[in-house]
């Protein structure tokens, strides 16, 4: 990643649990080698890692890649590392929600990540979003519960300038329909994005829900974002968010449709980013801009 302001990361050398005396570790703190939950160490993973929820996706995701090895697989967290277009890239499925999406996080920053692109499906809220379109991410509504253990409501879940630029020059390039704006994420599937409970259960009020967050400009619903781009932010990291739409809430439609459009695209937008960190290299620049573009370069 071109951003050498590295400010927000941590020292990797800080809090390293070293193994003491017989097989106890010195410390509970899992900042070294091996991570708990993702069983990656570093090494297993390039800078740039896409971030489904299901494991399943990732075969479908490495399948378009030059090529790839899975090197970790332990409970809803599946992890491969590979190149797409010459360029190094990793693949972490991060199972549902914003609990497991944060262990993910944390897990991947450990080993070296920078750079993660939330890559899955959504429930729009507007009319216009069809099914099998793209929503890309500027920001999200924090309506989960996890990154509110991290920081205060008011901090924002915004995604990186970079990575939205090449999310949105990948989808170009693909020529796929894509929607770009807010999404919230929320911890239920039902309740929390307006849909009745078990035998007609409301939760107080999901009547308004929908209605309100369209009115607020919205495009969609999902699970992970938020806290995976909070936790970006308080940490350094560039984040960003692609998601194929599912369902159209106000339509009623359903399919699991263009499931594979969203993963071309975090792929592209991975080899984009290359491009666009070389390019600022080249001219000598912190980080890319589109004045480079233009030739108002630094
Ligand atoms: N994922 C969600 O979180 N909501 C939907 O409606 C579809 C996919």
């Amino acid at each position: 990643m071109s951003d050498g302001d590295g400010d927000g990361q941590r020292d990797e050398s800080e809090g390293r649990g070293q193994e003491g005396a017989g097989d106890r570790p010195a410390s509970e703190d899992p900042n070294a080698g091996e991570q708990y939950h993702l069983e990656v160490s570093p090494g297993d993973v390039a800078g740039s890692v896409l971030l489904p929820g299901d494991p399943g996706r990732v075969e479908t995701i490495t399948a378009a890649w030059d090529d790839h090895d899975v090197v970790a697989d332990h409970r809803e967290y599946r992890t491969a590392t590979g190149t797409y277009d010459g360029v190094p890239v990793s693949v972490t499925s991060t199972g549902i929600g914003s609990p497991s999406a944060a262990i993910a996080v944390e897990e991947l920053a450990r080993v070296g990540a920078d750079t993660l692109l939330r890559v899955g499906s959504c429930g729009a809220i507007r009319e216009e979003a069809s099914v099998g379109d793209l929503v890309i991410t500027t920001g999200a509504v924090r309506q989960e519960g996890t990154s509110k253990e991290y920081v205060r409501e008011d901090y924002p879940a915004s995604a990186d300038h970079a990575v939205v630029g090449a999310l949105v020059t990948a989808a170009e390039r693909l020529d796929y329909d894509y929607h770009l704006g807010v999404t919230a994420s929320t911890d239920s599937f039902y309740a929390g994005q307006g849909r009745p409970g078990f035998e007609g259960f409301e939760a107080a009020g999901s009547d308004d829900l929908v209605a309100d967050l369209r009115e607020a400009n919205v495009w969609n619903f999902e699970m992970e974002a938020a806290s995976i781009l909070t936790l970006a932010n308080l940490y350094g990291l560039r984040a960003g968010a692609v998601c194929t739409v599912y369902a159209n809430r106000v339509t009623g439609e359903f399919r699991t449709e263009g499931e594979r459009r969203a993963a071309e695209v975090a792929t592209e937008a991975v080899s984009v980013l290359a491009e666009m960190d070389a390019a600022a290299d080249r001219a000598g620049a912190r980080r890319w801009h589109p004045g480079l573009e233009l030739g108002l370069g630094e």
